[in-house]
């Protein structure tokens, strides 16, 4: 299979590129800068798709970047680089002569409401309550294409554990020197996938043609609360994991609104993931935290 892959070069990107090449797939990447393997979103627009079998995004500014403040050319940056990229990906593949298979963006859980009781799944209502949940709405609109010519799947996904970036990038220095814990009350869930499983998932949707619509990305045991989640980390760096990071600090860094995707979490369930005979590397996180410690 020949697939296209937006914002390939970041942190999920490389994992499954590194899948898909492995299981003698051939990847094209779409990035900002030129190179090789690569075409530009500026060539995308204007050349129109290149032949492929199926395309997925994956391109998005970092929105928990500690150094960015949370101000209105921010916000628009991290609106603008998921929705303009999957609309130039969505057009190319709608006027595309053969269009690709399968056509799959990666969204997030933030879709659904922060709660300490409710638990979601892949039908549970969302969207519509907040600047993130607004995002996904707009974000999984934007890939919409006419017709059925191309299988269409939506990941949402949880905060991605894996080595060398994302969340825990930021979190493993503080953890490693036993000055970890959790984060606020730590009583917010704290939904979770090791990488490992999401270019899995991907992978899956893509070589699978009954899968389509939207699929949730978090570990069945995902279930999990950020204090759960901090004990976890230390006991899987064997180090002691008791400080936890006020409320305050949090909000100081990342501004109130940003905020909430820290100190607030949902529990969320992957229902049609599992029914879409997907198999999980790393279900429990105990051991998805080892292998993401391990040097
Ligand atoms: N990591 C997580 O925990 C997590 C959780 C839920 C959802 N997601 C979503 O999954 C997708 C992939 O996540 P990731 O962690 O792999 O992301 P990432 O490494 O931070 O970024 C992916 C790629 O997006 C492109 N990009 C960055 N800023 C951009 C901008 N301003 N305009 C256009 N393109 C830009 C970059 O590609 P080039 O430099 O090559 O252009 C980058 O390599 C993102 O959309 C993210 O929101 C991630």
């Amino acid at each position: 299979m020949r697939v296209l892959v937006g914002g390939g070069t970041g942190f999920v990107g490389t994992a499954l590129t590194q899948l898909l090449k492995a299981k003698g797939h051939e990847v094209t990447l779409v990035s900002r800068k030129p190179g090789p393997g690569r075409i530009t979103w500026d060539e995308l627009a204007s050349s129109g798709l290149p032949s492929c079998d199926a395309a997925v995004n994956l391109a998005g500014e970092n929105i928990l970047n500690p150094l960015r403040r949370w101000n209105e050319a921010f916000q628009k940056e991290v609106l603008r680089s998921r929705l303009e990229t999957t609309q130039t990906l969505a057009n190319a593949i709608a006027n595309a002569p053969q269009p690709p298979k399968a056509w799959i963006i990666v969204t997030g859980v933030a879709y659904y409401q922060p709660s300490l009781t409710a638990k979601y799944d892949e039908d549970s209502p969302g969207g519509d309550f907040d600047f993130f949940s607004n995002l996904v709405t707009k974000w999984e609109a934007a890939a919409k294409i006419p017709g059925d010519s191309t299988r269409q799947v939506v990941v949402r996904s949880g905060v991605v554990l894996g080595r060398g970036g994302g969340a825990i990038g930021h979190m493993l220095l503080p953890f490693r020197l036993g000055l970890g814990g959790p984060i606020g009350s730590g009583h917010q869930f704290f939904p979770w996938i090791h990488i490992g499983d999401l270019a899995g998932i991907l992978t899956h949707a893509l070589e699978t043609s009954r899968v389509h619509g939207i699929l949730n990305g978090v570990a069945p045991a995902s279930t999990t609360t950020n204090a759960e989640f901090a004990r976890a980390l230390g006991a899987a760096l064997g180090r002691p994991a008791f400080i936890p990071v006020p409320t305050s600090v949090v909000q100081a860094i990342f501004g109130r609104e940003r905020a909430i995707m820290l100190l607030e979490g949902q529990k969320v369930v992957p229902r049609r993931t599992l029914a879409s005979g997907y198999r999980y590397s790393f279900p429990e996180l105990g051991t998805a935290l080892k292998e993401v410690v391990a040097s």
